[in-house]
């Protein structure tokens, strides 16, 4: 079986998914069910037996080593962090205990376990890190996209946890010869992405006839790519990554978030019309995000050339699908819409609106 953490937020719980419907091979899925994490994104897998929940944190220590002695997993695939740049700007410190601190615990878990393992089973087993573009800071318009040489530049206590956490895979396998692979993904969108970030917070705020915040002038770039692609990029790299090796994986689609909202609005309007008006017309600029990346842009060529891995969305697809899930799971908007998200929203856009 495998060992999955995170695997209750946004990309976690679509990786389990997809790889229950790819696989008959078990998933132990732990996941500390932050704000961020939603069992209702795993209810079809309630009674399903290839998926063990456990709800801990990855900080645990006696936890992990325990999960991993139980179930004796080939691989652990790690997603669980502290996602939201803007939550990291208001408090860094969850950031640094999870994606730094948590990190550590699980490799020391990982590498004990690892290191008691058979001959053969030590040779299959594999961790895998799974990581963002942000860690190599922020592109001019001009500038080639982020490679897996690109030297490390992060801007926020998000990038820079995150890069605390690559850097710490990246000593296990030089220092121990963990087994370990790493992926550098751009932004991704699709089902079950939490209203905080910017695409399913435009389509829950259109629709409540909210206002749709830009930061600064919405020229920043980011490169999109949907889910299910990173999913099947994961699996791949698993599979067939070289070990010790990063590999970067996007969506070759450069995108201003302005164009991103407009395109949203477009959507919404011909699937859902306002009875007057167009939902662009809710668009309200807000103060810029601080430290804000301009561009982010991934070149993907080594997983295409080296794992046979591309994107199967374009942008015009994987968006289109992404408003009829919103449009047609209205109850989990509304259900994640609720405590702590509420408080964050009053937070980040109250003060600034005021
Ligand atoms: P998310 O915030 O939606 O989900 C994170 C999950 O981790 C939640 O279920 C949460 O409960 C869990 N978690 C948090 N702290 C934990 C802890 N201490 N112990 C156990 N579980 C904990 O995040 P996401 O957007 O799904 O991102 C998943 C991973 O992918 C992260 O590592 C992120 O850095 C990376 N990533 C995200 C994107 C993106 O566009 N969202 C792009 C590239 C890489
Ligand atoms: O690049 C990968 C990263 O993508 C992941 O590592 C992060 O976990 C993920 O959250 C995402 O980070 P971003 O900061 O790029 O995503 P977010 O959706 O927060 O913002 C996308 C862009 O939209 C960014 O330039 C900021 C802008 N934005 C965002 C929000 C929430 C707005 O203009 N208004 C908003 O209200």
């Amino acid at each position: 079986m495998i060992l999955v953490t995170g695997g209750a937020g946004f990309i976690g719980s679509n990786f389990v998914l997809d790889w229950l419907a790819h696989s008959d091979e078990p998933v132990v899925n732990l996941d500390k069910l932050t704000y961020a994490g939603n069992l209702h994104n795993l209810a079809s897998l309630r009674d399903d037996p290839r998926h063990v929940f456990v709800q801990g944190d990855i900080g645990d220590a006696a936890l992990v080593v325990s999960l991993l002695a139980t179930h004796r997993p080939r691989a652990v695939l790690h997603f669980a962090a502290e996602s939201h740049v803007d939550r990291s700007i208001h408090g860094p410190a969850a950031f640094i205990e999870t994606n730094v601190n948590g990190t550590f615990t699980l490799l020391e878990a990982v590498r004990a376990y690892w290191a008691g393992m058979s001959a053969a089973d030590k040779a299959a087993f594999r961790f895998l890190h799974v990581s963002t573009d942000e860690v190599y800071g922020t592109l001019g318009a001009d500038d080639a996209p982020f490679t897996e040489t690109t030297a490390y530049a992060p801007n926020s206590p998000y990038s820079a946890s995150k890069a605390a956490s690559d850097h710490l895979v990246r000593a296990y396998h030089h220092t121990y010869g963990l087994p370990t692979l790493t992926t550098h993904c751009s932004n991704n969108y699709g089902p079950y992405h939490f209203p905080e970030k910017l695409i399913p917070l435009i389509l829950a705020n259109a629709r409540a006839g909210k206002p749709l915040p830009i930061y600064g002038d919405g020229r920043q770039v980011r490169d999109w790519l949907y889910v299910s692609d990173h999913c099947a990029a994961i699996r791949r790299v698993l599979a067939a990554g070289r070990l010790g090796e990063t590999y970067n994986v996007g969506g070759w689609n450069e995108m201003a978030n302005l164009d991103v909202v407009h395109t949203l609005c477009d959507i919404l309007d011909a699937l859902d019309p306002k009875p007057r008006g167009s939902y662009r017309d809710q668009i309200s600029y807000v103060a810029d995000r601080p430290g804000h990346d301009r561009r982010y842009a991934i070149d993907a060529g080594k997983i295409e050339r080296e794992l046979g891995w591309k994107p199967a969305e374009t942008f015009e697809t994987g968006i289109r699908k992404t408003v009829q899930w919103y449009l047609g799971n209205q109850e989990w908007v509304r259900d994640v819409q609720s405590g702590d998200y509420l408080k964050w929203v009053e937070k980040q856009y109250g003060l600034q609106d005021g």
